[in-house]
């Protein structure tokens, strides 16, 4: 395992020392280094500088210039328009340095933050006995794309599935089976078992909610029964862990489906930190942070005020003393800070929550639970709509059974396969199996390559169009390296420092060098779609490198075919590692 110093920040050590050497009392500035079309890169940190001291930025440039040092990795370096400084690389930098990612295996030369911490990331927490809808989907793909990228870069990260399995509804449910026993259940097994579950669950949900709404005496039934699940009796425990074990099989089910591994271990429920909540409405209250109103126990904010100019509070316990889904994240908060000794954690949660953990995380910082060594994060995210522009609904208004819709996916992306399966001689396996990862990766890349906060429409024709910024086009470009490199024959990759590269091989190879960058920032700001459009345009490369250089022609030196394969079978690897970490597969023939 061996990182590599993108050639940026080899250059930006370079020019950084150059400006302190030529302005010894400029203090640390920033070059300020971008890509630029003029020249490999531009750096523009020079012109503030000389603003702020008053001096003329091209002769600071120059000073600059000629305090550099001539060495392998600057080719060019001119002052231009008012006192930018345009670098040009050389050609060998470029392939030495690509050389040296392309020995480090797996890791592709992207270092591993030695300074990292633990994260916490609260992700894919669907309901018990309720249906998973498009917002879980949501969830549950950002959140394990994050999971994938930050253990890439070295962090520690705690899985939590902070699912809903707890509160006055099983009341109801758990009374409605002991008054209907041997209603909840299914007999199948095999692919239609998560299904048949629930449809079960679905079945008891909906018989028990007529006789809840229906039914005075059930009704009271039904409430003393919350007291006795609260109160831990025995028997009203194990009904209640029926319903979270069918539901279970539902969500694995789902889960699979998308191709995502969730662990049963990480699935820790709002029931998990049931044990905690009367401690933690007890320091609340003892240290002053949550009061008294109305009977609740509330916590107050300056800047949360309702409609009416009133201030609307955080209420952690109900004038009825039951607890509610502010105490248990509360109590979630302690238990990941003091327990799992979290320095991050991150709540991957629509963005219709924001309010909520707004006032969560502010109450949990003047407990002092969150502080600056620990800090909170919601990676909130919009809402999932219909071609229409609406939310995400089925023809008749109800909402849409993800099953379904993964369903519908690997059988459009099928198709697209199928197509094409012919010129490829793919078998009838390869096709299925190519569908289904073509039709999942599909939907998991159009939720992933916008900017999580938005909304965004599910169009499934767009997101198995073999053009444009789909997963599809990303996959194609990936299985078409890998056809050259069968075809390649007794030619290997090999690196070659002292051709000189063509246009199109500089600006494929200079992206290249970024993928550590950009997972850094990603991992830093919690902005996978960031990683999504720098694999887009890696494969935009691609396709310009295709069409100004030939990899295998006759024409080409043994030398030039070389170093090409090289550069091709980096883009592959690169294109794998990325995809990998945004959870989408890359088949080697389609
Ligand atoms: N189960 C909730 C829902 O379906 C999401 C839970 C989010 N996580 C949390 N710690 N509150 O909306």
């Amino acid at each position: 395992m061996a990182s590599v110093p993108s050639l940026a920040s080899t250059l930006q050590q370079q020019l950084a020392d150059a400006l302190t050497a030529a302005l010894p009392d400029a203090g640390t500035a920033d070059p300020l280094l971008r890509r630029s079309d003029r020249a490999d890169f531009q750096a523009n940190g020079i012109l503030a500088l000389a603003k702020k001291l008053k001096g003329n930025p091209r002769e600071l440039a120059s000073k600059v210039t000629a305090a550099l040092p001539t060495g392998d990795l600057i080719k060019d370096i001119e002052v231009s328009g008012p006192g930018f400084l345009n670098v040009t690389l050389t050609d060998r930098a470029i392939t030495e340095t690509l050389a040296a990612r392309a020995a480090d295996g797996d890791r592709l030369g992207v270092p591993v933050n030695t300074a990292a911490g633990t994260t916490v990331i609260d992700y894919a927490q669907p309901n018990v006995a309720k249906e998973m809808h498009v917002g879980h989907l949501r969830s549950a793909v950002i959140g394990d794309a994050m999971v994938q990228i930050l253990e890439f870069t070295g962090e520690n990260v705690i899985r939590r599935h902070h699912i809903g399995d707890w509160g006055t509804q099983f009341g109801m449910l758990i009374q409605y089976l002991i008054e209907h026993p041997g209603e909840l259940g299914h007999q199948e097994s095999g692919a239609a078992d998560g299904e048949a579950a629930m449809s079960s669950l679905n079945r008891v949900y909906k018989a028990s909610r007529v006789l809840f709404d229906s039914d005075e005496e059930f009704k009271t039934r039904a409430r003393d029964r919350v007291v006795a699940l609260q109160a831990g009796d025995p028997e009203t425990l194990a009904l209640w862990q029926g319903f979270v074990d069918e539901s279970k099989v539902y969500f694995f089910s789902v889960f699979d489906k998308l191709d995502m591994e969730v662990r049963d271990a990480d699935i820790v429920g709002e029931s998990g930190y049931n044990d905690m909540l009367e401690e933690t409405c007890r320091i609340l209250e003892e240290t002053g942070v949550a009061v008294r109103s109305e009977g609740a126990l509330c916590v107050f904010f300056d800047d949360v005020k309702g409609p009416d100019g009133n201030p609307v509070p955080l209420i952690v316990k109900k004038t009825n003393g039951g607890y509610g889904y502010a105490a248990t994240d509360l109590s979630a908060i302690r238990d990941r800070v003091r327990d799992l000794k979290a320095d991050s954690l991150v709540y991957v949660v629509d963005v219709r929550q924001s309010l909520h953990f707004k006032m969560v995380f502010e109450t949990a910082r003047r407990a002092g639970w969150l502080n600056e060594d620990v800090k909170a994060h919601q990676l909130a995210f919009g809402t999932v709509l219909g071609k229409d522009g609406k939310p995400f609904k089925t023809r008749e208004g109800t909402t849409v059974r993800l099953e379904d819709l993964l369903d519908e996916a690997v059988e459009r992306a099928t198709a697209v396969v199928r197509e094409k399966a012919g010129k490829v001689g793919l078998s009838e396996d390869e096709i299925v199996e190519n569908g289904r990862y073509v039709g999942v990766g599909a939907v998991k890349y159009a939720d992933l390559s916008t900017s999580a906060v938005r909304d965004y429409k599910f169009d499934l024709d767009q997101m198995v169009s073999l053009h444009g910024d789909t997963s599809v086009y990303l996959q194609y470009a990936y299985a078409r390296i890998r056809s050259i490199l069968r075809k390649a024959g007794d030619a290997e990759p090999a690196a070659h420092p002292e051709l000189e590269l063509a246009p199109a091989e500089r600006a494929l190879g200079l992206h290249l060098d970024q993928f550590g960058e950009v997972l850094a920032e990603v991992a830093t700001a919690y902005e996978p779609h960031k990683l999504a459009a720098y694999l887009y345009q890696l494969a935009s490369h691609l396709t310009t490198f295709y069409d100004q250089c030939q990899v295998l022609s006759d024409e080409n030196p043994a030398e030039v075919v070389e170093n090409r394969l090289f550069l091709v079978e980096l883009t592959a690897r690169t294109l794998h590692r990325g995809m990998a970490l945004l959870g989408i597969r890359t088949p080697e023939r389609l």
